[in-house]
């Protein structure tokens, strides 16, 4: 079997070898904690041997599940926000065909989201579609009260029983929710939904491999064993009974951590796949909301190449000195396509002509490295082998099991999100919600 491969050596021009080696050490007693559960947010740490504790039973029961929509939808609508939204559009974005809604050639059912903003035009746009379609709704929340899936979900609840009749509309919606708590848990109780439950020690942002992520991608056709395997297979890797050389979790924290300590605050995901857009968006929730408190924290930032490199690039190059860049590196494209030869040479090409797309696009990454490292801008890089479900399950976990192990050598709690509070108070406020009267009046009186 085959790992995704992390190359820190871009990392010592700006920071001693020591210095890293140091913070290693620190890293395998993280990995222990995170593990035996004695450290920071002990109470969230499900995520930790998730992969390797999905049964053969779970996995059915949601592929059966999945059968059945699929034979009776054109589009599945995933309704939810950050952690429960995120993981599902990551995998589903680096794994669809970009031009597949054009095509119109695909079996699978087109996978959708709403929830995710509070858009008048988005969610009205979406139901002029729906209209046209055949679809199912996956409405998904932890907590079963959060306001922007919990708006989505009433309107399209309604636009699906119109549409299909309620009878009908409650065979098509599949609720993932706690298994007791919340709006959400005791309306697919009453309507008879079938659900799914995400467990109480897994927070949003490493959620993916439950429910959350599991059931939207099954209906959407995505090889959910091959990401649960991936994981699997890293979670091993980056277990402390395993060589601890060989752990890219302990290796990827101890860089990031050092660099910051060095200066670089803000940490740049970049890839050379615009595919895994929607992946840095995931990967900046899981360090964004686990890092940044406290008044710590490398600022999660993201960047899609070469089409950032003309327009980031000049900051990147030469803006402030704070910056550290990862980069997601494919090894070889699913697909093979050559640069012609053409005898008028008009565009003066000809010099690459039977050379590989990929083989462009490598050579400006490796200039790209190049030139941020002389610009002052430390290199991580990681390099999948191939773009896949399962080398995405690896990555995953990798970043997963590295966000913890680095929360804990800044000493904070990387699994719990208070900040996220303060917005929801004074939006509840200025919209005058029950139990909010006091808020209401303190914010009125600031306006
Ligand atoms: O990571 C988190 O916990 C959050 O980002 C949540 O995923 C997000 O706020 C959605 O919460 P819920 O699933 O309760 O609707």
């Amino acid at each position: 079997m085959e790992f995704i491969k992390l190359d820190i050596e871009k990392v010592f021009g700006f920071v001693d070898k020591s210095e890293v080696t140091g913070l290693k050490e620190k890293a395998v007693a993280a990995n222990k904690a995170l593990e035996n559960k004695t450290g920071k947010g002990n109470d969230f740490l499900g995520w930790v041997n998730l992969p390797s504790s999905i049964t053969e039973d779970e996995l059915t029961d949601i592929e059966t599940t999945a059968k059945k929509l699929q034979n009776e939808i054109d589009v599945v609508v995933v309704i939810g926000i950050g952690g429960s939204y995120l993981g599902a559009k990551a995998i589903a974005e680096a794994m669809t065909d970009t031009f597949a809604a054009l095509k119109g050639n695909s079996e699978k059912p087109a996978v959708l989201f709403a929830g995710q903003n509070i858009g008048e035009d988005y969610l009205t746009e979406l139901m002029q579609l729906l209209d046209q379609k055949r679809y199912s709704i996956v409405v998904i929340s932890k907590s079963g009260t959060t306001t922007e899936p919990a708006i989505a979900f009433r309107i399209l609840k309604n636009h699906l029983e119109n549409k299909v009749g309620a009878d009908k509309a409650k065979e098509l919606i599949v609720a993932v929710t706690d298994k007791s708590k919340g709006a959400l848990r005791t309306l697919a109780d009453q309507e008879g939904y079938k659900s799914y439950v995400i467990p109480d020690d897994v927070g949003g942002r490493y959620s993916v491999l439950t429910p959350v992520g599991l059931v939207p991608l099954a209906i959407g056709g995505f090889d959910i064993r091959a990401l649960v395997q991936g994981a699997q297979d890293m979670e091993a890797k980056c277990h402390s009974s395993a060589a601890t050389d060989e752990n890219p979790a302990i290796e990827y924290a101890a860089a990031r951590i050092a660099l910051y300590n060095a200066g670089k605050k803000i940490e740049i995901l970049a890839n050379f796949e615009n595919k895994l857009h929607y992946l840095a968006e995931w990967w900046k929730q899981l360090y964004g909301e686990s890092d940044g408190k406290e008044g710590l924290g490398i600022y999660p930032g993201s960047v899609d190449f070469t089409a950032d490199l003309h327009s980031m690039g000049q900051y990147i190059q030469e803006g402030e000195r704070t910056l550290m860049e990862t980069v997601l590196s494919i090894a070889k494209p699913n697909y093979s396509l050559t640069i012609p030869s053409d005898e008028a040479n008009l565009d003066s090409l000809n010099y690459l002509a039977g050379k590989h797309i990929d083989y462009v696009n490598k050579m400006a990454e490796l200039g790209t490295q190049i030139a941020h490292v002389d610009g002052n801008v430390p290199n991580i890089r990681i390099e999948l082998p191939a773009l896949s479900e399962y080398y995405l399950g690896q990555l995953m976990y990798f970043f997963e099991k590295a966000c913890g192990i680095g929360g804990y050598l800044m000493d904070i709690n990387p699994f719990n999100q208070p900040g996220v509070e303060a917005y929801k108070k004074n939006m509840f406020a200025l919209l005058e919600k029950p139990g909010f009267e006091e808020e209401t009046k303190m914010i009125k009186d600031r306006l």
